[in-house]
C-alpha cells in the first residue's frame, strides 16, 4: 500500500511535468511559430501522459493536453449565453469615412482638437468565439451566434492547439473570457481542398467557410483533422481572483500584451498609432502585406486605445462607437462566365479555364480563372452563362469558388421557342489545339493531349521552356516571340532556333534591327550550355532542375544518359521507376532523337564528365529549403549547398538530411517535424556551410 502511494506521488509529479512540457511545446509551435520539440518527441510525451492517466484515472484533468481530441460526436450543441453581448463592428470603406469616425470619437470625448491614440490590428476573416477560463483553466467556448447567445463548441475548440487549455499564470483571474477569431491558414485550406479534389469530394469556397464548417462539426474528431488557428483580439467578462486587485490595464494594447503573456495567440501585426494619418499609414502598410500574410484578412480594425475612453464612448445599436473596421477590396466577387476554354500545357495536360466578364477582385482585374480539371468543373457544375463567385487571395491564382445556381439563366425565349440552358461542361475528346485524341490515365485527374511535340500548343510551351532562364537562358525569347516564330513556320523545334537569320526576324512584329541582333546574339550565347541545363531544357516529364543536375553529374554526357536503361537511371538519387520510365519513353521517340541530333550539330550543349563523387563538407547530404531567409535568397542558399557537394530537393522525405527554414515556412516544415528531420535557421545553416556537420 505504501509502495502504491509512493508510486501515485511519482505519477502525479510526472503527469504535471509532462503537461507542462506539452503545453510549452504547443505554445512554441502554434503561438510563437518557433517550434523546439521534434514531433516524434512530442508524441512520446503525449503517449506517456496518456499511459499515466489510464493507470491513474483520478489524475485526469479536463485541461490535460490528452483531452484535446476526446469524446465522440455530440447530438447537438448546447446554448451558451453571452453575459456581455458579442457585438459587431461598423465598417468604413474610404478615408473620408475613417475621418468621420475619428471626428465622432473626438466629439464624443469632447476633445475636438486632440490627436487620438488608436490600437490597430488586422480584421481576421474567420469566425468569432468566446473562450472561458475559470481560475486559468479552459472550461467552455462558444460561437458568437446572434450575439446574445451562441453554441457551445468546447470540444472542438479543445482540438485547436493554439488555444491554451491552461493559462500561463501562477495567479490567474477567477474568470477570464477571451474573445477572438477562429480561422484556417491559407496553406491548411489549400491542402484541405487539394485532398478533397483528389478524393472527388466537395471543396470549400474559402478558408472562412472551411473554418466555420470545421468548428461547427458535431464530431470533434473531424475538427481535429482540419487544423484550425486562433487569434485573440479582446476580452469579455473578467473577474479578479479573491484577494487580488482587479485586472485593469489602462489600454487595449496593454490588454493584448497581457493576453500574450498568458500564452494566448495575438497577432504580431498589431500596433498603436495616432490620428487619422497614423490609421491610414497602418491601413496601407498592412494592405501591402495582405497577400503575403498566412491567413485571409478583410480589413484593419481601429480601436480607441484608452479603455476609459472606450467606456465613455459606449455603443450605438449593435456596434461600439470606439471601434471601426476599415475594409480592403474584396477577395471574392460575383461575375459571369463568358466561356470555358481548355488550355494545353507543356506536357499536354488540358486545363479548363473560365473566361470571365472582367471583375476587380483581390486588388486586380481578373478575366480568367482556373477550373483545375474536368472532375472539378463537373462537381461545381460551372456552365457558360453562370454567375460565379471568383476568389483571388494571396499568391494563389484566381479560381471559381462556386456557382450561384439560382441565378443560372433559364434559356432565352424567341417567339414560341425557349432555348435550353447551357449544357454541363465536358472535356473535349480531341485536343483543341491539334485535334489528336485526348487521353486520361487511370487514377489521374488530368486529361492530356496524346500528340506530344506534334501538338502546336505543346510545341510552343516546350520552346518557351527551352529558352527560359533556368534552362538555356535565351534572353528576350518570350511567349509572344515564340508564337510569331511558330506561326510563320520559322521554327518548329528548339534546334531551328540555332538556324535563324537576321533577314527572317526583320519581318516580325515589333522587331527592329537592333532587337533582331540582340535575339540572335542571345541564341548564340546559349550555345555550349552545361549539360544539366540542357537536360532540364528538354522538358522531359518528371525531370525537374534538380534531377537534371543529378543526371548530368552522374552520366557526364548526353550519349551516356540516352544509352542508360531503367536500372542504370535509377542509380541516380531521387530517380525512381516513374521518372526512369518517363526518360526512356522520351529518348525512345524518333522525333526527339532527331531534334537532339540537330541540337548536337548546333553545339547547343557541352558534355561534362561523369562524376562519381564530388568533394565537399556536405557530400551526399540532402537539403530542402522553405520560407524566406533573412539574408540569403533561395538561389544563394542552393549555390552554397551545391558548392559543398550537397543536394537540394523540392520536397521532404525520409532521405532529407536538413530542412533550412526561414520566415513563413510551408508544409515542408511541418513534414520535417513529423519525420524528425533537423531544421536549421540561417545562422545554423551558415555555420554548417563553413564548418561542416560536426559542429551541429
Ligand atoms: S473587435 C465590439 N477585432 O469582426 C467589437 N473584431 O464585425 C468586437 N473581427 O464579430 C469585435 N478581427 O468576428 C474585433 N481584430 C478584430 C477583429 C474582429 C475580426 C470580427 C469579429 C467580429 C466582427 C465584427
Amino acid at each position: 500500500m505504501v509502495a502504491g502511494a509512493a508510486e501515485a506521488v511519482v505519477a502525479t509529479e510526472r503527469a504535471q511535468q509532462l503537461r507542462a512540457a506539452i503545453n510549452e511545446a504547443n505554445f512554441r509551435y502554434y503561438v510563437l511559430d518557433a517550434p523546439t520539440l521534434p514531433d516524434a518527441e512530442y508524441d512520446r510525451l503525449l503517449r506517456e501522459l496518456q499511459a499515466i492517466e489510464a493507470a491513474h484515472p483520478e489524475l485526469l484533468t479536463p485541461d490535460s493536453p490528452t483531452q484535446r481530441v476526446g469524446a465522440g460526436p455530440l447530438a447537438a450543441f448546447a446554448d451558451v449565453a453571452h453575459v456581455i453581448p458579442m457585438l459587431s463592428l461598423n465598417n468604413a470603406f474610404s478615408e473620408a469615412e475613417v475621418m468621420a469616425f475619428d471626428r465622432r470619437v473626438r466629439e464624443g470625448l469632447e476633445r475636438e482638437d486632440a490627436t487620438i491614440e488608436y490600437a490597430v490590428e488586422p480584421k481576421f476573416d474567420g469566425l468569432a468565439v468566446a473562450l472561458h477560463y475559470q481560475r486559468g483553466v479552459f472550461v467552455r467556448g462558444a460561437t458568437r451566434g446572434d450575439g446574445a447567445s451562441g453554441e457551445d463548441v468546447s470540444a472542438n475548440l479543445r482540438t485547436i492547439r493554439a488555444i491554451p487549455m491552461r493559462l500561463a499564470s501562477e495567479q490567474p483571474p477567477e474568470w477570464l473570457e477571451v474573445r477572438g477569431e477562429v480561422l484556417m491558414l491559407r496553406r491548411d485550406f489549400e491542402r484541405l481542398n487539394e485532398v478533397a479534389r483528389e478524393n472527388g469530394e466537395k471543396t470549400f469556397v474559402n478558408p472562412r467557410n472551411a473554418a466555420a464548417g470545421s468548428l461547427r462539426q458535431l464530431d470533434p474528431r473531424i475538427t481535429a483533422q482540419r487544423r484550425l488557428s486562433f487569434f485573440a483580439y479582446g476580452v469579455g467578462r473578467v473577474e479578479a481572483a479573491a484577494g487580488l486587485p482587479a485586472w485593469l490595464p489602462e489600454t487595449h494594447a496593454a490588454v493584448m500584451d497581457s493576453l500574450a503573456e498568458l500564452h494566448l495567440p495575438v497577432s504580431s501585426e498589431r500596433s498603436v498609432v495616432h490620428g487619422v494619418d497614423g490609421l491610414m499609414r497602418y491601413f496601407h502598410a498592412l494592405g501591402a502585406r495582405r497577400d503575403s500574410l498566412p491567413f485571409d484578412i478583410d480589413g484593419a480594425v481601429y480601436k480607441v486605445n484608452r479603455l476609459a475612453d472606450q467606456a465613455a464612448l459606449g455603443f450605438v445599436a449593435r456596434a461600439p462607437r470606439f471601434a471601426i473596421a476599415h475594409k480592403y477590396p474584396a477577395q471574392e466577387e460575383i461575375t459571369q462566365v463568358e466561356g470555358i476554354d481548355v488550355q494545353v500545357g507543356r506536357t499536354g495536360v488540358l486545363t479548363p479555364v473560365a473566361r470571365l466578364k472582367p471583375v476587380f477582385v483581390g486588388g486586380v482585374t481578373v478575366t480568367n480563372a482556373t477550373l483545375h480539371n474536368e472532375d472539378e468543373v463537373r462537381r461545381k457544375d460551372v456552365r457558360v452563362g453562370d454567375s460565379v463567385i471568383v476568389r483571388r487571395a494571396g499568391d494563389v491564382i484566381p479560381e471559381v469558388a462556386s456557382v450561384l445556381l439560382d441565378r443560372r439563366p433559364m434559356g432565352v425565349t424567341i417567339g414560341d421557342l425557349v432555348t435550353p440552358e447551357f449544357p454541363p461542361f465536358s472535356m473535349p475528346v480531341v485536343c483543341p489545339e491539334c485535334g489528336a485524341p485526348v487521353v486520361r490515365l487511370e487514377g489521374e485527374a488530368a486529361a492530356r493531349c496524346s500528340n506530344g511535340l506534334s501538338c502546336p500548343a505543346q510545341r510552343k510551351q516546350a520552346l518557351i521552356h527551352f529558352a527560359s532562364r533556368r534552362a538555356m537562358d535565351i534572353e528576350g525569347l518570350g511567349d509572344k516571340l515564340v508564337e510569331q516564330l511558330l506561326d510563320r513556320g520559322l521554327v518548329q523545334t528548339p534546334a531551328d532556333l540555332y538556324r535563324l537569320e537576321q533577314a527572317q526576324l526583320a519581318g516580325l512584329e515589333r522587331m527592329a534591327d537592333k532587337s533582331a541582333d540582340n535575339l540572335l546574339q542571345a541564341i548564340e550565347i546559349s550555345r555550349g550550355r552545361e549539360l544539366a541545363r540542357f537536360i532540364f531544357a528538354l522538358g522531359i516529364r518528371q525531370v525537374g532542375e534538380q534531377t537534371a543536375k543529378d543526371l548530368a553529374r552522374h552520366f557526364g554526357s548526353l550519349a551516356a544518359l540516352m544509352a542508360a536503361d531503367a536500372a542504370a537511371l535509377q542509380q541516380v538519387p531521387d530517380v525512381g521507376p516513374v521518372v526512369a520510365a518517363s526518360m526512356r519513353a522520351f529518348f525512345a521517340e524518333v522525333h526527339n532523337q532527331t531534334v537532339i541530333e540537330n541540337l548536337r550539330q548546333a553545339r547547343a550543349w557541352k558534355d561534362g564528365e561523369a562524376q562519381a563523387a564530388v568533394a565537399g563538407k556536405l557530400l551526399g547530404k540532402a537539403f530542402v529549403l522553405t520560407g524566406t531567409l533573412p539574408n540569403l535568397s533561395r538561389d544563394q542558399a542552393k549555390a552554397l549547398i551545391e558548392a559543398e557537394g550537397g543536394k537540394v530537393a523540392g520536397s521532404v522525405s525520409r532521405k532529407t538530411d536538413y530542412v533550412v527554414a526561414g520566415a513563413e515556412p510551408g508544409s515542408k516544415f511541418t513534414k520535417a517535424q513529423e519525420l524528425g528531420i533537423r531544421i536549421l535557421d540561417e545562422i545554423t545553416f551558415l555555420d554548417l556551410i563553413s564548418h561542416g556537420d560536426n559542429t551541429l
